[in-house]
């Protein structure tokens, strides 16, 4: 901890977030307290030992706040309450009590872009077209004899703009029609969002990550979305990928938003802003903003959207390390819970080697839970999907309900997350991959996590030094981490055959301090390092 208290001289210009790991929970799937098969506030208290011994410092929350649930919590009918189902606002005030009692932070999902439709905000709106609020969100007569106003569509499939036979007009929908899209050009529309955003942040919240934030300010004019090159599908599937969003995502005034967002953050003391953006490189840093006006994070998904290819990732980094502007601060995630999980997507040896390079990487590293355990994705039987992106598009098999499935904890009934059944089914598997046995199991994911984790807070060369890449080919990735004091060597090997190492203009002498194989560890390393397939290991340099 003794980084993190800014006791060590080498770290202490940097904030929180910055030399912290942030540790995501999806609410419903972490530990339930009532009772009902489904994750609360509560239980989140229950688990604040583990995670503390974990060594996370910062947890951030999907969706607490009332919610219809259409898409899990994503359409909020009340953003300044509760869900019943997650507990009280006695509860919220007792958890973030708890986090902070035990140095450490947590930030709530900020859902700006779309409300619930049962939010009042739009059951006003709906109301007639004369309605104050009529204009909070995006109305439009359509084209003649009816038409659409135009060709954008859902992200969860099928056209963006549905009919309100009572006032005779659309409404934009990015996502379900159950979650209308607010029209953030209004400024009652800002001004109400940022009264939000003071409410918690007034309670003493530690941030927010902001949802869809490249989706908040849609083209003045509504033009029409051109076709995607290379776009797999057809102009009657009806599939969002089928165009380039570039009029309904990503327009220039959003910047304007973020930096209203932004400048609320800022009146607290050490908050902090994230944004949830799946954009190229190029265009994600630019929600850094000018001179620190922009998101102090915008969450960098590289390593989940990218295949696992050593050249093609070794590539990522060093282009986004090129493309951060000189005064943001980069950051990585692995996992979350609208993707496959890693060990799903990579297998469960290179999702060792995967959580070694998220937690050496320069950045804050975002978990997903679960993942430092090796959950893999849980198979649901298609009558089981609740999740609306599976629903809507039962052929395309991309329900997310695998990757959202209850944490396990033990070999005990349902894992020990509930005393009920749970809302989405558990693994057979659980009662080998569990919290509970992989504690005891040195060469548990949840051991290499844990060891990863402590050496980042011990070493500041992995939290606040420099990263300088040093090889990478078809199979291995290489990078050294170093500050004034102290130099690592990083060497992963993203494929499952052997494979060396041999620097041609460096020479590097060493010991081996962590590796994905314990039998590894204390190692002396000489120049030549030869590592076995899936391997992924870190020498200590002697300079
Ligand atoms: C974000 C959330 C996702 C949700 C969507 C619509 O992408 O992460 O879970 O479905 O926004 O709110």
């Amino acid at each position: 901890m003794e980084a993190l208290t800014g006791t060590n001289p080498t770290n202490k210009d940097h904030l929180w977030w910055q030399t912290g790991i942030i540790y995501q929970i999806y609410p419903r799937s972490f530990q339930d307290a009532s009772g009902d098969g489904v994750g609360d506030l509560k239980g989140i208290i229950q688990r604040l030992d583990y995670l503390q011994w974990l060594g996370v410092d910062c947890i951030w929350l999907s969706p607490i706040y009332p919610s219809p649930m259409a898409d899990f919590g994503y359409d909020i009918s009340d953003y300044q309450g509760v869900h019943p189902l997650f507990g009280t606002m006695e509860d919220f005030d007792e958890l973030l009590d708890h986090v902070h009692g035990r140095g450490m932070k947590l930030i709530l999902d900020l859902v700006p872009n779309h409300t619930s439709d049962q939010h009042p905000w739009f059951l006003e709106s709906r109301s007639s077209r004369d309605n104050p609020k009529r204009d909070w969100y995006i109305w439009h007569d359509g084209g003649e004899n009816g038409a659409l106003p135009n060709n954008w569509l859902s992200v969860f499939g099928g056209h963006a703009w549905e009919w309100d036979e009572t006032t005779q007009q659309y409404y934009y929908h990015a996502f379900l029609k159950q979650q209308p899209d607010l029209n953030w050009r209004n400024p009652e529309v800002q001004q109400a969002m940022m009264d939000v955003m003071h409410f918690w942040l007034r309670k003493g919240v530690d941030g927010f990550r902001v949802d869809v934030m490249w989706h908040m300010v849609k083209d003045a004019q509504l033009r029409n979305n051109p076709v995607a090159p290379n776009s797999a599908f057809d102009e009657n599937d009806l599939i969002y990928e089928y165009h380039d969003p570039v009029y309904s995502t990503d327009q220039p005034e959003v910047h304007e938003i973020v930096r209203m967002m932004r400048k609320v953050t800022n009146e607290y003391e050490g908050r902090v802003l994230i944004g949830e953006i799946y954009l190229p490189i190029q265009k994600l840093v630019t929600y850094y903003g000018l001179n620190q006006s922009g998101a102090h994070l915008p969450f960098n998904f590289k390593l989940l959207s990218l295949p696992w290819d050593s050249k093609q990732i070794a590539g990522a980094i060093d282009e986004y390390e090129g493309a951060l502007p000189a005064d943001g601060w980069p950051n990585w995630v692995l996992g979350n819970h609208d993707q496959p999980r890693i060990a799903s997507r990579v297998g469960r040896s290179q999702a060792r080697v995967a959580a070694m390079l998220l937690l050496t990487l320069r950045g804050t590293p975002t978990i997903y839970y679960g993942d430092e355990i090796c959950m893999r994705d849980v198979p649901i039987p298609p009558d089981e999907i609740v999740d609306p992106q599976g629903l809507n598009m039962p052929d395309r098999n991309i329900s997310r309900d695998p990757g959202r499935t209850p944490m396990q904890w033990n070999a005990g009934e349902n894992a020990g997350f509930s005393d009920a059944k749970p809302w989405l089914r558990l693994p057979d598997s659980f009662r080998r991959v569990n919290v509970d046995l992989q504690k005891e199991d040195p060469e548990s994911m949840l051991s290499l996590y844990r060891s990863l984790i402590t050496l980042r807070k011990r070493q500041p060369a992995f939290q606040t030094g420099q990263y300088t890449p040093v090889y990478s080919d078809k199979q291995l990735i290489a990078y050294i981490r170093e500050n004034d004091l102290d130099r690592f060597l990083v060497v992963l090997n993203l494929s499952h055959r052997p494979a060396y190492l041999r620097p041609k203009n460096e020479h590097f002498e060493g010991e081996i301090i962590v590796s994905t194989e314990a039998e590894r560890i204390g190692l002396r390393v000489d120049n030549n390092l030869l590592l076995s397939g899936d391997e992924g290991l870190i020498v200590r340099l002697e300079r």
